[in-house]
C-alpha cells in the first residue's frame, strides 16, 4: 500500500488571510517541469503573460494570445499539487468592458484550472474587477508600473515617485474596494509601497517594490540567471544557469568535434544484455 501525502491546495480566500503574515513567496511558472519545482516552495504560481518576452522572445507582453495563456496555463497547472495558480489576461481581453472580461476569465479558469486571473490597471479598472468577483472570478489586481501600458507610460519606469504617489495609492485602494484578493504593487517607491500595504486589508506582492509587502513576487528565469544580458536593479539573482548552460552546451559541442562524445557508455552492443 502506497502512502499518500494530503496537500490542500491554496485558496484565494487563503491567500487574502494571510494579509500581514509570513510573507507570500509567488514565482512565475509557464511550463510543467518550471511548475514542479517552483511548486514545494511557493504560495502561488503566476501564469504571467510575461511569457511572450521570456520564452517566445516578444518584444513586449503586447502580442500575448489568449491561446498562448490557455496553453501556458495548462502545462502549469499539470505541475502543480499545492501552489495556487493565477493566470495573467493578456492585452486586449479584458479592457473592452466587464463582459469581455468575464468571458476571457472564465474561459481562462475553466479551460487551464486556474483558481484566479490577474489584471492590470487601477481605479480604471475597478468596475471590471467587481463584476468579475461577484460572478466567481477571483482577481489580483496589478498597479504601479503595468507593463500591457508601457506606450502610454512611455517606458517600464518606476511609479508613484513625488506628486505622483496619490495616483498609485489611489489605484491600490480601487482594487481593494472592488473586490480583488491580493494586489501585485510593481516598480513602485519602497516608502510608498510599505505605506499601502498598511493601508490596505488585501496582501500586497511586490516586484521592485518593498521588503514590507506582504508577499513577493519575481520571474522565476531572472532569479535563475538563465538570461546573461539581462539584469534589472530589483531581481536578486539565486543561480547563474544560464552561464552553467553556456558552459555546458560549450563542452558538448567540443566533444563532438573531437568525437569523444558518444563515449562506449553511451553506446549500445549488438546483443541484448543478459537477465
Ligand atoms: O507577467 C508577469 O510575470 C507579471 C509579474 C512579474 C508580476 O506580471
Amino acid at each position: 500500500m502506497s502512502a499518500t501525502v494530503e496537500t490542500k491546495r491554496l485558496s484565494p480566500p487563503d491567500i487574502r488571510d494571510r494579509k500581514g503574515g509570513t510573507p507570500l513567496v509567488v514565482l512565475t511558472a509557464y511550463t510543467t517541469p518550471v511548475a514542479r519545482l517552483v511548486d514545494p516552495h511557493c504560495d502561488i504560481a503566476l501564469v504571467g503573460d510575461s511569457v511572450g518576452m521570456v520564452l517566445h522572445g516578444l518584444p513586449s507582453t503586447l502580442q500575448v494570445t489568449m491561446e498562448m495563456m490557455l496553453l501556458h496555463g495548462q502545462s502549469v497547472a499539470r505541475g502543480l499539487s499545492k501552489a495556487m495558480m493565477v493566470i495573467d489576461m493578456p492585452f486586449g481581453a479584458y479592457e473592452e468592458g466587464r463582459e469581455q472580461a468575464f468571458r476571457n476569465a472564465s474561459r481562462l479558469m475553466s479551460q487551464t484550472g486556474a483558481s484566479a486571473v490577474k489584471l492590470e490597471g487601477g481605479e480604471h479598472m475597478a468596475e471590471t474587477i467587481h463584476f468579475l468577483t461577484q460572478r466567481g472570478v477571483p482577481v489580483m489586481g496589478h498597479v504601479g508600473l503595468t507593463p500591457q501600458a508601457v506606450n502610454v507610460i512611455g517606458g517600464y519606469r518606476v511609479q508613484g515617485r513625488g506628486n505622483d504617489s496619490g495616483r498609485i495609492r489611489n489605484d491600490a485602494v480601487s482594487v481593494t474596494e472592488a473586490g480583488a484578493f491580493s494586489v501585485v504593487l510593481e516598480k513602485v517607491p519602497d516608502a510608498l509601497a510599505k505605506e499601502i500595504t498598511k493601508s490596505v486589508d488585501i496582501p500586497t506582492i511586490g516586484i521592485g517594490a518593498s521588503a514590507d509587502c506582504d508577499g513577493q513576487v519575481l520571474v522565476v528565469d531572472d532569479m535563475l540567471g538563465l538570461f546573461t544580458s539581462f539584469r534589472p536593479k530589483f531581481v536578486k539573482r539565486y543561480a547563474e544557469l544560464g552561464l552553467e548552460a553556456d558552459r555546458a552546451i560549450a563542452a558538448y559541442a567540443a566533444d563532438v568535434r573531437s568525437r569523444s562524445f558518444p563515449a562506449p557508455e553511451h553506446l549500445f552492443g549488438d546483443e541484448a544484455p543478459k537477465k
